[in-house]
């Protein structure tokens, strides 16, 4: 086993602080939830371990189902907290090759935020000879997390409960992520006394003045933050925005207009890319150079071509925006939706499951799904696909160059043409051939002189 580490993760706790009906580890944060970010971060380090304890069944069964394809675990029960430094006892206890890894990590499940090169620093440390390294960082408000006290050898972690004045006024604090070297922290682990002020037995009394164990000062204290109540929990979230939204301020070159009211979760937006307010940006978006995102739009698995433009209040789910398109306001594109470069959709236009040719345009007021629709078509104003026969979704292709008057409704399965002509109002049910033109509309006949028999007046 040597070179690699044994990876603890602490997970027990039930979170009463966060006042919510999940065991903590499970608090949702975005789409997932707080010990997912956790697991991630850690991925490839080493064998993995979680301390569990309240509600273990559901922790133990979102971890199997969400990671058992990519990694193995261990699960160990801690049926009474006693402690951080009693839930390590446990894992020595529960795990049969606890001490056939060199080094030990332990880290918590409620700190999201953190990122894999803080423990790759932690590791570099460690590898220089220490039995013990601790990431610490500096707050200017440091209640509740415990204090580090330097020495000339050695440090201390003094707990919220247990400071005297002078401690709490210190300002570097404890992160809760630390590696030992497993034969120091079995040693030390089964020393601990709970006569401190919690009655707890702390992990963090085996760093001790005079022994060879050193703090790691980090500078980026954002990503130590940890989620004990439903404010954390909020700032967590807000976290993983403003690290996205710094990446794509200061590293590409995307101009943000107001980071505190944008949800960009993506960092994979081009230069010169402008988001507006209250746009939300999932982390599977792909964006490209020089988009327009006006207010209020939703993107969730979108892939935004170079120079497109989304007008406002614009929902994007699953689907494509080539080059140059325009899309919106108040669009919104269903999944398997692929829009042509330089095409054109308006106010109240819905596409599902449709390939959209170049330079088509669908301004107003459509209805577009199961459709291949070729290049510079038009469809007028109150198009509809009627794709759904009650049981089955049927195909509409229109081919390149096609004019679709407005108010028509294709009944699918039907194929039109290129360079067609559909007349307004028309409801169109057999295919058409290259050329032609249809027009499927009751015929008008005008009476001179007859409306006065029609128009009432009130009386
Ligand atoms: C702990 C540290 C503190 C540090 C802070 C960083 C101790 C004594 N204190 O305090 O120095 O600044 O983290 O966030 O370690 N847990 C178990 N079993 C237990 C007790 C806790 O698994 O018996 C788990 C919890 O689920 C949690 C983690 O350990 O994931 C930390 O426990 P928590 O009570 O949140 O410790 P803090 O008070 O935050
Ligand atoms: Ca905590």
């Amino acid at each position: 086993m040597s070179g690699k580490m044994s990876l603890v993760v602490l997970a027990a706790g039930k979170g009463t602080r966060l006042k919510m009906d999940f065991p903590k580890p499970l608090a949702p944060l975005h789409k997932r939830t707080l010990i997912d970010y956790v697991i991630d971060s850690l991925q490839n380090l080493g064998d993995f371990n979680f301390i569990v304890g309240h509600q273990n069944e559901l922790v133990e069964e979102h971890i199997k189902n969400n990671f058992s394809s990519k990694m193995s675990f261990n699960f160990i029960e801690q049926k009474e907290q006693l402690g951080t430094g009693h839930a390590v006892r446990t894992y020595f206890e529960g795990s049969e090759d606890a001490d056939s890894y060199e080094y030990t990590l332990v880290t918590c499940a409620d700190t999201p935020l953190l990122t894999k090169d803080i423990f790759e620093k932690l590791l570099v440390e460690i590898q220089k000879g220490y039995d013990g390294v601790c990431a610490t960082f500096k707050t200017e408000n440091p209640f509740g997390y415990g204090r580090i006290k330097r020495y000339n050898k050695g440090f201390e972690i003094v707990e919220q409960k247990d400071g005297n004045p002078d401690d709490l006024k210190i300002n570097e604090v404890n992160s809760g992520v630390y590696i030992f070297k497993t034969a120091y922290l079995k040693e030390h682990v089964y020393g601990l006394s709970s006569d401190n002020k919690a009655g707890e037995f702390y992990l963090t009394d085996t760093f001790k003045r005079e022994a060879n164990v050193v703090p790691v000062l980090f500078d980026d204290k954002r990503k130590f933050l940890g989620v004990n109540d439903l404010l954390q929990l909020s700032e967590a979230e807000r976290g993983l925005i403003i690290e996205s939204t710094r990446y794509l301020l200061t590293e590409v070159g995307v101009r943000v207009l107001d980071p505190s009211h944008t949800y960009i979760y993506s960092k994979n937006i081009g230069r010169n890319s402008v988001i507006h307010p209250n746009v939300t940006i999932d982390e599977n978006c792909v964006i490209g150079s020089g988009v327009t995102i006006e207010p209020g739009c939703f993107l969730e698995n979108a892939v935004i071509e170079d120079g497109a433009h989304i007008k406002a209040n614009t929902y994007i789910t699953d689907s494509i925006v080539r080059k140059k398109a325009k899309v919106g306001p108040m669009a919104h594109l269903r999944p398997g939706s692929d829009i042509g470069e330089g095409s054109k959709l308006g106010n109240f236009v819905e596409i599902k499951k449709s390939i959209i040719g170049k330079n088509t345009s669908i301004s107003h007021l459509s209805y577009v799904g199961d459709a291949e629709i070729g290049d510079q078509v038009n469809l007028g104003c109150g198009f509809i696909t009627c794709n759904y026969d009650g049981a089955n979704k049927h195909k509409t292709i229109i081919g390149d160059g096609s004019f679709i008057g407005s108010d028509t409704q294709m009944i699918a399965p039907i194929e039109i043409g290129k360079e067609c002509y559909v007349a307004s109002g028309s409801t169109i049910n057999k295919s058409m051939v290259d050329g032609s033109f249809a027009i499927a509309r009751g015929r008008q006949e005008t009476k001179e002189g007859m409306a006065r028999k029609f128009i009432k007046k009130k009386s």
